[in-house]
Parts: structure tokens; sequence; C-alpha cells
């Protein structure tokens, strides 16, 4: 099945995207244009086409940040860095339930990854962010080896190094 991937857009139709989560589905339908219209952070889509019709298979949102060096475990402060460390923050990510548990996440996710890698060589991030949204999503995230900020487990960190090395 070929898949695609847009920018969120006034034109795509996400009224039937139900991942289980009632606040990812609301900032898909509601807040995501509005979120990048005002440059907070961009929406991809992820969908495939049948019988002519788009149907949103997942999505997921980036967004600029950084990060305090201070929050960082200590293994990720070796040689000298700039305070705060410039990153990226993966905010969102949910996958439809029609298609979840058949490896969708993990694609989306890596897109994501890849994204980030090629946004860090345009004008860098040495670390990305996830913020995990329950239990279920912080174990999915430690399943690619992301690693949980000691001041708040639901806050996921990674090298872009480590990232270049798994994903890209
Ligand atoms: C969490 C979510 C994104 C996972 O997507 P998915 O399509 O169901 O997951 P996949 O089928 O792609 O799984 C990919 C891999 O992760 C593993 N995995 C999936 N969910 C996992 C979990 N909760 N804990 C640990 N590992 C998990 C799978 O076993 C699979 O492993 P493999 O590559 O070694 O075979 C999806 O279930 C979802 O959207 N849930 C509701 C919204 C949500 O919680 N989003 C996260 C927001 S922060």
């Amino acid at each position: 099945m070929k898949l695609h991937f847009t920018k969120q857009s006034e034109f795509a139709d996400v009224d039937e995207f139900d991942c289980d989560n009632q606040a990812l589905n609301s900032f898909l339908k509601d807040l995501s244009l509005l979120f990048q219209r005002r440059h907070f952070g961009v929406t991809i889509l992820c969908f495939k086409e049948e019988d002519l019709k788009k149907i949103i298979i997942g999505y997921y949102t980036l967004c600029p940040a950084s990060v305090q060096r201070e929050a960082l475990p200590e293994k990720f402060l070796t040689g000298p860095k700039p305070n705060p460390i410039p990153a990226l923050r993966l905010c969102r990510l949910a996958i439809d339930k029609r298609f979840q548990n058949q490896g969708y996440g993990k694609i989306l996710f890596v897109h994501a990854l890849k994204k980030y890698l090629d946004q860090s060589k345009q004008i860098g991030g040495s670390i990305i962010i996830i913020d995990a949204k329950d239990t279920k999503a912080k174990q999915f995230y430690e399943h690619f080896g992301f690693l949980s900020l000691p001041s708040n487990p639901f806050v996921l960190i990674q090298t872009i190094k480590y990232i270049e090395h798994h994903f890209a």
C-alpha cells in the first residue's frame, strides 16, 4: 500500500480520525491548523488513497524547542554545550485505531526522526524531545531507545547522533 505524507491544510478531511485519545483527536481536528498558522509547530498527515478518498492513517506534530543543560542526565553532557541546548520537539504522534499495531506508528515515528535529521543539518538542533501522553506512549518511545528525563518521566530525549546512527 502506498503511503503519502503531507502538511496539514484546510483541504485535508480529518473528521473521521479517531486514535482513541480525545486530546489527540481534538488537537488534529480543532487546533493543528491554528498551531501551524501561528508558527508554533507543523503537523504532518500520513494517508492512503482508497476509491479516490484520502484515509488518514496518522499524524505527528513537530515544533522547535530547547532544553536546559541542568535538565539532562550526566551522560548527555559530555563536551562543551550551549545553554539552553537547541532541540526539536515531537509533541504529538497518533495512529487511527483502525491502523494501530500494524507498524504504522513506527513508520510515522521514523519519518518524523528523518525530518528532524534534515532540519538539524539545515539549522542545527542536537536533541530530540518527546512528550508522551501516558505510560503506554512512554513505553512506545522507550522501545526505540529514548530515555526519560529524571525530572519528568513523560518527557523523553535522545541525541541527534543516536538518531543518525539508528534511524538514518
Ligand atoms: C502509540 C502508537 C503511536 C503506536 O503506534 P502503532 O502503530 O500502534 O505501533 P506499531 O505497530 O508501529 O509498533 C511499532 C513497534 O513498537 C512496539 N510498540 C507498539 N506500542 C508499544 C508500546 N505501547 N510499548 C512498547 N512497544 C510498543 C511494537 O511492538 C513494534 O515493535 P517492533 O518494531 O519491534 O515490531 C499508537 O498506538 C497510538 O496512536 N496510540 C494512541 C495515541 C497515543 O498514545 N499516541 C502517543 C502520543 S504521545
